[in-house]
């Protein structure tokens, strides 16, 4: 079997214009939805994902207040920002792009976001509230995911799901979500990690794989059942001197030999990627509609 492509671009570019559709109308009712984002320092793969978060913003006609501080900004100066955001009403959600520096507490900034403006996904209460199962924002990565199973006409109620990886980013909200008693849960989820035993022994039972444990080739064809469904959320640089840049994007999966045996699979770059940043304009424009009482 030769898998098909779950073109992450082009469902996400569907969902960027249904959205740019309802921003044109929030318009005309003089609505803005506006997203603060916070960056702290120089990392390369974060400033990437940072500004392509803000051409998105641009693009659908969400007004962006971009922020980007110095590596040693403290963390005062921080959740100060974050408080001003919290009072501003041009804003409704505020992105605090992670991983911080060292000596700022990421807990505690993610405390400070104002639930109600917590596009990621990321503070307690609405952590808590995914897992009992009440409305809440979803963390962007995995509700992408959810989306691409979805519009791909991928069964999730009753599938085995092996989640490899257990971040608070992807991995546990991921298998969190699956299990829930809703139309895009119902599934029964396995998390595999680091110190799973035998991850081949799980990944061959699965109907579909999700792989997000920041390594390459962690899936090879060897660990994958026919006919299975595969999520790679992985992106690692690999040095490449045939590149400008000098390296190139693979992500978890040993892509051209799992695509033999697989259904359906996500490339890197162009599967999951695209769709984080649309899931985080789909919680702003939310969250607008929220603080306007727009249904
Ligand atoms: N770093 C990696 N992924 C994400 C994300 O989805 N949101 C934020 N804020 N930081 C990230």
């Amino acid at each position: 079997m030769t898998a098909k492509i779950i073109d992450g671009k082009l469902i996400a570019a569907q969902m960027r214009e249904e959205l740019k559709t309802q921003v044109a109308k929030l318009k005309e009712k003089n609505i803005v939805p506006g997203l603060g984002v916070i960056l702290v320092g120089q990392d390369p793969a974060s400033i990437s994902y940072v500004t392509a978060k803000e051409r998105a913003c641009e693009n659908i006609g969400i007004y962006s207040d971009d922020n980007h501080l110095p590596a040693d900004t403290s963390q005062a100066e921080l959740i100060e920002l974050i408080k001003k955001m919290n009072e501003d009403p041009k804003i409704n959600g505020i992105l605090v792009q992670l991983p911080l520096p060292d000596h700022i507490d990421e807990s505690q900034v993610l405390l400070t976001i104002n639930p109600q403006k917590d596009v990621d996904g990321f503070h307690p209460i609405n952590i808590g509230k995914m897992v009992a199962g009440e409305k809440a924002f979803l963390p962007c990565t995995p509700h992408g995911i959810i989306k691409l199973l979805q519009r791909s006409n991928v069964k999730i109620e009753g599938a085995e799901v092996v989640v490899v990886g257990r971040s608070n980013i992807v991995g546990k909200p991921i298998a969190n979500m699956l299990i829930q008693k809703s139309d895009f849960g119902n599934a029964t989820v396995t998390i595999c990690h680091t110190r799973t035993r035998d991850l081949a022994a799980h990944t061959r039972r699965a109907d579909i794989i999700i792989a997000a444990a920041g390594r390459p080739a962690t899936i090879t064809a060897d660990m994958v059942k026919d006919g299975a469904v595969i999520i790679d959320v992985g992106v690692n640089r690999i040095e490449d001197a045939s590149k400008k840049r000098g390296y190139r994007l693979v992500g978890d999966v040993d892509f051209e030999a799992v695509k033999q045996k697989a259904s359906l699979i996500t490339p890197v770059p162009g599967g999951v990627g695209p769709m984080t940043i649309t899931m985080l304009l789909y919680n702003t424009v939310e969250s607008a509609k929220i603080a306007h009482s727009i249904e």
